[in-house]
């Protein structure tokens, strides 16, 4: 998408990225454009290495891009913020914390009363179906518990934007498509603005308004795929010939991918 939204969420414009490896030049991601709506959810799919994570690390505030603009409600990204939450796929939870602790971790930082503190936290605890783990320590958590109280500890603190990277990527095949459904659960009560890294095509297109196919050998933007499957996403959308034809669609847009496509850049 060459196209830019003055009133997107998140807006994508012309980002190259590059590294310097052994001396020369090594272009990590190019000519990415993308705008993303409010609420929206997005997920990024590609092989590895085609730059999600320099994409997802820029809009983040943890890398700057070389050239181009990532913008935040139409400002500049300049660092990391309070707005967008970060979910990795091996979330670092405060092992010598209680659930509820890690939840609370960024309510204290930001000068919550205890009261407070706690309310919020129980609340989100809840969302994820953790409340009788409240006072468990991380290290009696299975994984997919760990992903869910990292869930609950990036929505406590508020961000209109969740930046997920490959958060399930660890976990078995039924653990994750529980976690798909808590996670679309979660959002469609508190919804957010989500750009979701896999490279799993299945999490992709259940999870999204939107796919976005990346290419590797330069990283860039391949396709971008509308998924006008109805919410809440059941087994029945799961198994609907609707969602096989979208995931056939994307499956071919990321393994047979023909070199130098970049995605609506007609003009380029
Ligand atoms: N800090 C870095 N220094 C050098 N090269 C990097 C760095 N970060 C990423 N890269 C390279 O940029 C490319 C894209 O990486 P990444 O964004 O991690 O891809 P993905 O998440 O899609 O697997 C890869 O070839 C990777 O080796
Ligand atoms: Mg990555």
């Amino acid at each position: 998408m060459t196209t830019t939204d003055s009133t997107a969420k998140i807006s994508v414009r012309d980002i190259r990225k590059t590294f310097e490896l052994k001396g020369e030049e090594f272009v990590a991601i190019e000519r990415v454009n993308l705008d993303i709506a409010d609420n929206e959810f997005v997920t990024v799919v590609g092989p590895s290495g085609c730059g999600k994570s320099t994409l997802m690390n820029i809009l983040a505030g943890l890398e700057a891009p070389t050239a181009g603009q990532a913008l935040v409600d139409g400002k500049p990204v300049a660092g990391p913020g309070p707005d967008r939450g970060v979910i990795f796929q091996q979330y670092a939870l405060f092992p010598w914390l209680t659930v509820r602790k890690n939840v609370e971790f960024g309510l204290k930082v930001a000068g919550l009363p205890k009261a407070e503190r706690r309310e919020k936290a129980d609340y989100f605890i809840r969302m994820v179906g953790l409340e009788q783990f409240a006072d468990a320590l991380p290290k009696m958590l299975s994984g997919g518990m760990k992903q869910r109280c990292a869930i609950a500890r990036a929505y406590a603190v508020n961000p209109s934007i969740l930046l997920m990277d490959e958060p399930f990527g660890a976990l078995d095949a039924l653990t994750r498509v529980k976690l798909q459904e808590q996670l679309l659960g979660t959002w469609s009560r508190e919804k957010r603005t989500v750009m979701f890294i896999t490279h799993d095509v299945d999490e992709a297109v259940f999870l999204a308004n939107r796919v976005v196919v990346m290419a590797a050998r330069p990283g860039r933007i391949y396709d971008v795929i509308d998924v006008d499957l109805p919410y809440p996403r059941t087994e029945e959308v799961r198994l609907s010939p609707e969602f096989r034809d979208l995931r056939n669609r994307v499956w071919h847009a990321v393994y047979h991918q023909e070199p130098g496509v970049v995605a609506g850049s007609a003009s380029h």
